[in-house]
């Protein structure tokens, strides 16, 4: 059964967020409903993450399988003992620097919180974010609150409140509207319940950045091998996938910008999702996503889900994109288009 709601949009100022907005929304979650809200990240869809009852909600409304678990979001570092239970003492360096922001900490889950939060595991996934809007809601609650992307499952994460409307439409109460996020990938999900730091997922804080804190922190497997370049269809989790089927090239510049043309003239409707530099050469034969200067993968990574949702909306057949490199940010953005592309990559050269 999925959850129905009339879907109310509100439009906020993120540099001053209206408080009777904020009020109403917050008093929303109180009342275990759904509320949309932006994070620096990319939008959440957000309930009581100590209502089991909300929290199933969510599950419904995002058609996400029980299995996979949902981060909890704080304004204060005093609720992480509300939450938490053991926390270790490299949590507070980490804490000191990332947060808030786009790091999320998997810890061990104290018991009053409920287990379906974390699909049932013993931990629970944390996270401070910095968005304003993000900060004022959850003091206003003066709750954690429970929040995935607020996407339909496997589709692209939102990243503006439209994202939101287009797949949660009639199954989220409220949408806080603050415009575009600004760092447009999740957050980095870092566990600390092993014994060697692990990340489960790379995301906006790099892992360079991880290490001058914890210099023994690894990537988890999953992503390293992934890292090596294809991995066969169906090992990987469909995911932050447009409808289009998309098609991931790595290899040098020049050839790899060769052999995209050349399959671009093997479809009828084409999207290329292209840094700025490589537009030119598309021009006459797809429809472009232009995502920011090469070097700046920061704007490259605020642009990717509007893209391809954007590439998307044109109806093209196909959606073509090339590796950004694995450096910094890097590693965050072949982590999204190889599982946008599941699995597949077309080495060139
Ligand atoms: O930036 C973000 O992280 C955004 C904003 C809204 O905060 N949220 C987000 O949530 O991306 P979601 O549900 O789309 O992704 C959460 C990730 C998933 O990969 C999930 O498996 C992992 O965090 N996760 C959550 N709880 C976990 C846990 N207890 N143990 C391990 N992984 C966990
Ligand atoms: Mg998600």
């Amino acid at each position: 059964m999925t959850y129905f709601a009339k879907t109310q949009v509100f439009k906020i100022n993120p540099d001053n967020p209206n408080a009777a907005l904020i009020r109403r929304a917050a008093e929303a979650l109180q009342a275990g409903q759904l509320v949309a809200f932006p994070t620096e990240t990319v939008y959440g869809l957000g309930a009581n993450a100590l209502d089991a009852d909300a929290i199933n909600r969510i599950y419904r409304a995002k058609q996400r399988p029980a299995t996979d678990p949902i981060i909890a979001h704080i304004h204060d570092t005093a609720q992480l003992e509300q939450l938490t239970i053991d926390v270790p003492q490299q949590v507070y360096p980490l804490v000191e620097r990332f947060w808030p922001g786009a790091l999320t900490l998997v810890l061990k889950r104290a018991s009053s919180v409920p287990s379906n939060i974390a699909a049932g595991m013993a931990t629970i996934a944390v996270r401070m974010p910095s968005h304003p809007v993000a900060v004022a809601l959850l003091k206003a609650a003066n709750l954690p609150v429970a929040a995935p992307s607020a996407n339909t499952f496997t589709r692209p994460s939102a990243t503006t409140a439209a994202h939101v409307l287009e797949d949660l439409n009639g199954h989220v109460d409220i949408i806080l509207d603050a415009g575009a996020t600004t760092i447009g990938l999740e957050s980095t999900v870092l566990s600390l319940v092993d014994e060697k730091p692990l990340v489960l997922r790379p995301g906006g804080v790099t892992l360079e950045a991880l290490r001058e804190i914890l210099p023994d922190v690894e990537r988890s497997p999953r992503y390293t091998s992934a890292d090596e370049s294809t991995i066969s269809p169906g090992q990987m989790l469909k995911h932050y996938s447009p409808r289009a089927r998309v098609m991931l090239f790595s290899g040098a510049h020049d050839a790899t910008i060769e052999a995209m043309r050349q399959t671009a003239q093997n479809y009828q409707k084409v999207g290329v999702l292209a840094a700025d530099e490589d537009c030119q050469y598309f021009e006459a034969l797809a429809i472009l996503a232009p995502l920011g200067p090469e070097d700046d993968l920061e704007q490259i990574g605020q642009h990717l889900f509007a893209g391809m949702r954007d590439l998307d909306g044109y109806g093209v057949d196909v959606i073509l994109v090339r590796d950004f490199g694995r450096e910094g940010l890097g590693a965050a953005l072949w982590d999204r288009l190889l599982r946008a592309a599941e699995g597949h990559v077309i080495q060139v050269g």
